[in-house]
């Protein structure tokens, strides 16, 4: 799909009530987190998202680049003002996100995994990653801006991330409109950020399952912020449970996960 479908796209009604409401298409742009969050300061809604056919300042976690070239992927980046969302569910956020992008690439791919916290992969190998900032502020309730690159149609990554990039084209065999993978995350975000968002038991209890079930670090060794063992479980607010060799467990509530093979 070209550039000017995605445009087309982000010109067309989503399947949404709130999130995208409205998208803005911007050709080229450095990174559409800053976009989000310069314009939450001159007032953007809650819902207002930006998603880019090209980013010269892709960002990643833990201050890495994220490579966007152009017409090639979906770089997209979402403003949440929630009204009142407590400290302990924030964290929350990012696994909604995760997860939802999991689902939406599982339409395609229905094997599509989450990497602990919201690294989403297919045969192990990263095809999406989530990137939350948070804006605090003296007045107001903080906003949030979540950041979403997925690689839909690439294939030539760099020589850093070669062996464990992936892409939905080289999974499928064939390119994948655009259009329809975005329309697709959009629906997905919006049922998982609701769950938090609204703070409904129900919903996160059935978030935290799905996640579960998508979750490729359970039952795998991992190191995590200086805590190694195998990790066994989610705990409802989605912290990872993760048991030593000395029988101790650990709650590990953010980091990234490193394969422990000792
Ligand atoms: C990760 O490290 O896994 C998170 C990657 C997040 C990348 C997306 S692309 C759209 C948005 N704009 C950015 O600069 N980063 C996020």
């Amino acid at each position: 799909m070209d550039d000017d479908a995605l445009a087309r796209r982000a010109a067309t009604p989503l399947r949404t009530r709130w999130l995208a409401r409205p998208l803005r298409y911007v050709s080229e742009t450095g990174s559409t987190n800053d976009d989000v969050r310069s314009e939450a300061a001159r007032g953007a809604p809650h819902g207002f998202a930006v998603v880019a056919d090209a980013q010269s300042a892709g960002r990643g976690r833990r201050g890495r680049v994220w490579h966007s070239p152009r017409g090639e992927s979906v770089y997209f980046s979402l403003l949440l003002r929630p009204a009142l969302l407590a400290q302990d569910r924030v964290g929350l956020l990012a696994l909604a996100a995760g997860l939802a992008v999991a689902e939406a690439v599982g339409r395609w791919v229905p094997r599509a995994t989450v990497k602990w916290p919201n690294d989403v992969r297919i045969d192990g190998r990263k095809v999406a990653g989530v990137l939350v900032e948070g804006v605090a502020r003296v007045h107001g309730p903080a906003h949030y801006v979540v950041g979403i690159g997925l690689n839909v149609n690439g294939g030539d990554f760099p020589v850093e991330i070669a062996q464990t990039a992936t892409s939905l084209r080289r999974v499928l065999g064939a390119p994948l409109d655009r259009g329809a993978v975005l329309t697709e995350l959009c629906a997905c975000l919006e049922r998982r950020l609701d769950a938090v968002l609204q703070g409904d038991e129900g919903a996160l209890a059935a978030l935290i399952d799905s996640l579960r079930a998508r979750c490729d670090t359970l039952g795998t060794r991992v190191r995590i912020e200086g805590v190694v063992g195998l990790a066994v479980d989610l705990e409802p607010d989605g912290a990872l449970r993760v048991a030593r060799d000395d029988g101790s467990v650990e709650r590990v509530r953010s980091g990234e996960v490193i394969a422990a093979n000792a």
